[in-house]
C-alpha cells in the first residue's frame, strides 16, 4: 500500500534511549521515546543493560510511532537510523532493526549521524492538531515558544552549532543540511559527563543535569570557584574541573561532615556557572574570529536553563540570533534522526545493507 507523500520512519538506539518517529514531507507526525530508568541504580549508562532494553523496546516504540502517526509500515519510503556514535550493543539493536525492516518492505535504508541529528534538531517541524499547521522546532531570542501557526526562522547556513550532551562537548561549523567541521571539541571529558560526575561525587541521582539545574535555581552561582581550563583554540577540556570540585568538597568536608548537605544549591549554582562560563567563552571566541552571528545549540546539556539564559543573555550583547531546541529535542530523540534522514531522501543518499554501526566518529 503506497500513498500519497513521503514517509519516512526514524530510529534512534545509540546510548539509554529507544525512539522513533514518523515524518510526512518533512513534517513531524509522531515521536516516541522509551527511556531505561534500569541505569538509574548504577550512577551511569550500563552498556550490556542498555542494549538488553533496546531489544525489548525497539517493537513497541515503532508500532506506536507508526499509530500516532496514522499509518501503517506499508506506507512508509525509507527508514533513516542512526548508525553512529554511541554504544555497539545499543546501536546493533536499531541497526538491526532497521535493516530488517527496510528488506522486508524492500525500501531504501538512510544512515543518520547522531552528532548531525542533534544538530539538525533545529529543522524539525511540527503538525500541529487537525488543522494541519505547522510550527518549526525554533525559539526567538526572547526564549518564548512562537505561536503554533507562525513559522519563525530557522538557522541560516552558514552557522555555528554547540553540542553538548554526555558524550560530546563540541563547536560545529554548520555549512549545510551535510557539510559540518568540527572546530572545537573536548579533549577529556564531555560538559554533560563533568556535570553527571560531580553530582554522583554530591550523592545525587542520576542522570545529574536535571537535578543541578533544579538546585541551581535556588543557588549563589559566585559561592564557589572551580578550575576553569586554560587550552588554546576552541578546544575544550573538562577533566580538571571535576577534579578542583572533588578536592575542593574533600577539603570542606574535613570541618563540616555535612558541608554538601549545608550548600548543595550553592555548589550546584557554582558549578553550572562555571560550565556555561566554559562553554560560553570559546563559543564566542568562534564566532568572533568566524564573524557568524548565527549561534545554536543542541544536545542534552541544551536543556541547561543557565546556559539557555547565557544563550539569550550573548544574543543581546553581541547581536547574535540564537537558535535553542525545544526540551523534547534537547536529548536523544528519533524527530532529529528522521529530519536529517529526509535532507538526505531528498538527495537519494542511501546506504546499502552493509553499513556497519560504528561507535566512534573521526570528523
Ligand atoms: O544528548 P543526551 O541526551 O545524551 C547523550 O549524551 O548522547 O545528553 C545527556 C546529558 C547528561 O549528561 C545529562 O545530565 C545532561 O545531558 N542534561 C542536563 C540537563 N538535562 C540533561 N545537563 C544540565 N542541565 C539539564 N537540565
Amino acid at each position: 500500500m503506497k500513498s500519497e507523500g513521503c514517509f519516512i520512519l526514524g530510529i534512534e538506539s545509540s546510548c539509554d534511549d529507544t525512539s522513533s518517529a514518523v515524518l510526512r514531507d518533512g513534517i513531524l507526525l509522531s515521536n516516541v521515546t522509551a527511556s531505561q530508568a534500569v541505569h538509574e541504580a548504577y550512577g551511569g549508562v550500563v552498556p550490556e543493560l542498555a542494549s538488553r532494553a533496546h531489544q525489548q523496546n525497539i517493537v513497541p516504540v515503532v508500532d506506536a510511532a507508526l499509530k500516532q502517526a496514522g499509518i501503517e509500515r506499508e506506507q512508509l519510503s525509507a527508514i533513516a537510523f542512526t548508525r553512529g556514535p554511541g554504544l555497539m550493543g545499543s546501536l546493533l539493536v536499531g541497526v538491526s532493526f532497521a535493516k530488517g525492516l527496510a528488506a522486508s518492505l524492500g525500501i531504501p535504508m538512510i544512515d543518520v549521524n547522531h552528532l548531525h541529528g542533534h544538530v539538525l534538531a533545529h529543522f524539525i517541524k511540527e503538525e500541529q492538531g487537525a488543522g494541519g499547521k505547522v510550527q518549526e522546532n525554533a525559539m526567538q531570542e526572547s526564549g518564548k515558544p512562537l505561536a503554533p501557526c507562525s513559522l519563525p526562522p530557522v538557522p541560516q547556513f552558514p552557522f555555528l552549532c554547540l553540542l553538548v550532551s554526555g558524550g560530546n562537548s563540541q563547536i560545529i561549523l554548520v555549512k549545510s543540511y551535510k557539510e559540518m567541521e568540527i572546530i572545537g571539541q573536548t579533549i577529556d571529558d564531555a560538559a554533560g559527563e563533568a556535570i553527571d560526575k560531580c553530582s554522583k561525587v554530591m550523592g545525587l541521582g542520576y542522570p545529574g543535569g536535571p537535578i543541578i539545574d533544579k538546585l541551581a535555581r535556588q543557588g549563589n552561582p559566585d559561592a564557589f570557584t572551580f578550575s576553569k581550563p586554560n587550552i588554546p583554540g576552541y578546544d575544550y577540556s573538562f577533566s580538571g574541573l571535576k577534579t578542583s570540585f572533588l578536592y575542593k568538597l574533600r577539603d570542606w568536608m574535613k570541618d563540616d561532615a555535612d558541608f554538601i548537605e549545608h550548600h548543595k544549591e550553592d555548589l550546584a549554582a557554582s558549578l553550572e556557572k562555571t560550565i556555561v562560563d566554559i562553554l560560553m567563552k570559546k563559543l564566542r571566541l568562534a564566532a568572533k574570529d568566524l564573524k557568524i552571528k548565527q549561534v545554536a545549540v543542541a544536545g542534552g546539556v541544551s536543556a541547561n536553563t543557565g546556559l539557555r539564559n547565557a544563550f539569550h543573555d550573548y544574543a543581546k550583547r553581541y547581536g547574535w540570533k540564537v537558535f535553542i531546541p525545544r526540551f523534547s529535542y534537547t536529548t536523544d530523540n528519533a524527530a532529529m534522526i528522521a529530519i536529517a534522514g529526509y535532507f538526505k531522501y531528498l538527495d537519494k543518499d542511501f546506504c546499502p545493507m552493509s553499513a556497519p554501526a560504528y561507535s566512534r566518529v573521526a570528523t
